[in-house]
């Protein structure tokens, strides 16, 4: 379906546990600009975070049989048996259904670990990042191989089941290998010559992706003008992000990612929290700054200069009650 997409199959990352189990990694995303209007159409470009990553293991289940002790966020989930997704508990668990179902397999009984290192409801694709590794870690105990096509498909379920009507950036970046152009369910790499860093910040508050997709929808669905208006620049801006990371002009990049977030404050989706945290990257000398994600709550994203600006951003942010920072290089975001 997507002949653009990233290739990569199941095993540069699910390292083979040995006998009886199988493991999966994925890594979080972080959407330079694009949420929100990427779900009307429009282009988006997102990156991988990948030291933010979520791993999983899978065992044919084996009630009572002690698993290993996962640190962190961590859930489970028995999938398959009945070969339906009408008891699912998160998205993971809808794209191993759907995986086994695609696989032949639905009768198997099988038990995936989640250990998550990507904080969940703050726009940093954990919820996609955890199916693409339970698939994986399902592939890796089956040992079948997975494409990225179809790992995107069966992960893109999972996202329907866990945000409503989802664009697919998420579960692309998720199992992308570098930053990604993304567009109707279509990605591909993209070309970035620019070294600079990005500074992704937490504001502490949980969002809600499903919630705001929802507002935004009802928001461009009221008045048609406005919203063609909205879609026309929001693809303006992502195209010109593109032709600055190509070119590596951070200045102008900068001023484009203020620009998105200025429309996505029109969209309704940022918040007194997200804009003190834009403020203060810029004026600790960022390029840019906007909210990542879906809003309303979860993470900003800075654009800075390599080394001390960096870190000065990083520390100005913290000061501005950023619960936790990280840094992301533009050049260095292959997992
Ligand atoms: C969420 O990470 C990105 C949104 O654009 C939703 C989507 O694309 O599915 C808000």
């Amino acid at each position: 379906m997507n002949s653009d997409r990233v290739r990569e199959g199941s095993r540069p990352t699910a390292e083979r546990a040995g006998e009886g189990h199988g493991t999966g990694r994925a890594h979080g995303k972080a959407i330079l600009l694009g949420e929100h209007t990427v779900v009307h159409g429009t282009p988006a470009i997102a990156f991988p975070l990948p030291a933010l990553s979520a791993r999983g293991v899978a065992h044919r289940d084996r009630p009572g049989v002690a698993r290993e002790n996962l640190a962190g966020q961590h859930f489970r989930f028995v999938a398959g048996g009945i070969g339906t997704q009408e008891r699912a508990s998160s998205g993971a668990h809808v794209a191993v259904e759907e995986a086994l179902r695609r696989w032949g397999l639905a009768g198997e009984v099988v038990e995936v670990a989640l250990d998550c290192e990507i904080p969940p409801a703050r726009g940093l694709g954990s919820s996609a990042a955890c199916a693409a590794a339970a698939v994986r870690a399902v592939a890796d105990l089956y040992d079948r191989t997975i494409d990225s096509d179809a790992l995107y498909e069966v992960v893109q379920c999972g996202e329907q089941f866990a945000h409503g009507r989802a664009s697919g950036v998420d579960a692309s970046t998720a199992v992308a290998n570098g930053p990604i152009w993304f567009r109707t369910g279509a990605a591909r790499e993209l070309a970035i010559g620019l070294d600079a860093t990005l500074v992704i910040a937490d504001t502490g508050v949980s969002g809600a992706t499903q919630h705001a997709v929802a507002a935004v929808r009802r928001k461009l669905e009221t008045d048609q003008r406005a919203a063609k208006r909205l879609l026309e620049r929001a693809t303006d801006l992502v195209e010109s992000a593109a032709a600055d990371l190509a070119a590596g002009h951070a200045e102008s990049l900068g001023k484009t990612l203020l620009e998105f977030q200025e429309l996505l404050t029109e969209l309704g989706v940022s918040t007194p929290e997200i804009d003190t945290l834009v403020t203060a990257a810029h004026d600790a000398g960022a390029f840019g700054a906007k909210l990542t994600g879906g809003g309303l709550g979860g993470c900003v994203l800075a654009l800075t200069d390599t080394g001390d600006d960096a870190a000065r951003v990083r520390a100005a942010l913290s000061r501005a009650g950023a619960a936790r920072t990280w840094i992301v290089p533009t050049r260095g975001a292959q997992p």
